[in-house]
């Protein structure tokens, strides 16, 4: 599992939590996906680790998730998506033609695992690759295929995408592939590796599946892919709780008057008073004052909300404090140096 990169599109937050880790439903988000993989019969993670890579053994100490072996192996430079995946490979113990499952550390997919797994097997294909249907691709790496269902090019992140088949983040490799990514430099395996497959010939098979599928990488798809787990849009035996329109975590104190809705979080900790929170995500320790109205808000650890702030789609910074009555969209907000700083999309 991919988890080294910096995240830089939910900074503030990632500044001081990788992303991987941030708090999403009520757990580090890569409970989510540890306890997806437990349940489909996966027993062994190699977490390829790079920014703030420390933080990953502290909060998975013991390097266990429920029976699920977790080794962390971090590189001493980010060596880029291919170059993390050739670094984790001294951990692997599979043989040449086994099959390697890799996946982006910050993707919520209900794909079928099993299945992907199945195609990559009967097809006899070097690198299979679960693809999505997206409405705009340019995000992404646009992946077209042939009536086959074989990959015949891989355009990362294009201007004018050619098709809205997309690469979703989860890769079965056999396991010498990865042997031939370079080690000694950085290397993307979305623009280097996969272009170099195709390009010398190598099958690369397509399994398309459109089942759930986020990438959690910006603010809106990070509270869509919250509220969706909490409200139970995807399932997952990580939710600390039932599905329902909240999920107030034990140690949260929330006023009987506060409306908490579409999905909204409140950590551990924090204080709600008479306010409005919808879809939003409230970390632990942080204060939401009365009248506030939150709508696709992200609230760090330890930040404070004034009386009858309204904001909408706002990042704000861990222990950021916003004066009473401001009303803000689209925005980010953090406290640097002891002042608040504000930036506008
Ligand atoms: N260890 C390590 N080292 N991990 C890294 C590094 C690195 O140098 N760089 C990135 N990662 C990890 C990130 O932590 C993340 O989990 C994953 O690799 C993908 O990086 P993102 O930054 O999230 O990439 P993206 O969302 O822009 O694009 C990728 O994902 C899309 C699907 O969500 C690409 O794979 C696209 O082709 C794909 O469509
Ligand atoms: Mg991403």
């Amino acid at each position: 599992m991919l988890v080294g990169g910096q995240g830089t599109r939910l900074r503030p937050l990632t500044l001081t939590t990788p992303k991987p880790l941030l708090p999403v439903a009520g757990v580090p988000f890569l409970a989510h996906q540890f306890a997806r993989l437990r349940d489909v019969g996966v027993t062994r993670i190699i977490l390829a680790t790079s920014y703030r890579a420390d933080l990953f053994e502290e909060v998975f100490a013991g390097g266990d998730f429920d029976g699920v072996e977790l080794i962390f192996v971090t590189e001493a430079e980010p060596m880029g998506t291919g170059g993390a995946i050739a670094n984790a490979a001294a951990a692997l113990e599979s043989g040449p033609d086994d099959p390697v499952i890799v996946f982006n550390g910050d993707v919520l997919s209900g794909h079928d695992l099993g299945a992907q797994l199945a195609v990559h097997l009967t097809s006899g294909a070097e690198v299979t690759l679960h693809l999505v249907e997206v409405d705009d691709a340019r995000r992404f790496g646009c992946v077209p295929t042939d009536s086959s269902g074989r990959v015949t090019d891989f355009l990362e992140k294009m201007p004018n995408p050619v098709a809205n088949q997309i690469n979703a983040g989860c890769y079965i490799f056999k396991t010498r592939v990865i042997s031939t990514i370079p080690t000694a430099r950085p290397v993307s395996v979305e623009r280097e590796t996969f272009p170099n497959l195709l390009q010398a010939g190598a099958h690369i098979q397509a399994y398309v599946e459109t089942a759930y599928w986020l990438d959690l990488g910006t603010p809106a798809t990070y509270v869509q892919g919250s509220s969706d787990l909490v409200t139970g849009a995807i399932a997952s035996t990580a939710l600390p709780g039932a599905p329902g329109q909240a999920l107030v975590l034990d140690g949260a104190q929330v006023s009987s008057s506060a409306q908490l809705v579409d999905g909204s979080v409140v950590g551990t900790g924090a204080h709600i008073g008479d306010a409005a929170i919808i879809r939003s995500v409230i970390f632990d320790d942080a204060q939401v004052g009365s009248g506030v109205r939150l709508v696709d808000c992200l609230v760090g650890f330890g930040a404070v909300i004034g009386d009858s702030s309204q904001l909408e789609r706002c990042v704000i910074g861990d222990g950021a404090v916003i004066p009473a009555g401001q009303v803000l969209s689209d925005s980010r907000l953090w406290n640097q140096d002891g002042v608040l700083t504000i930036t506008s999309e």
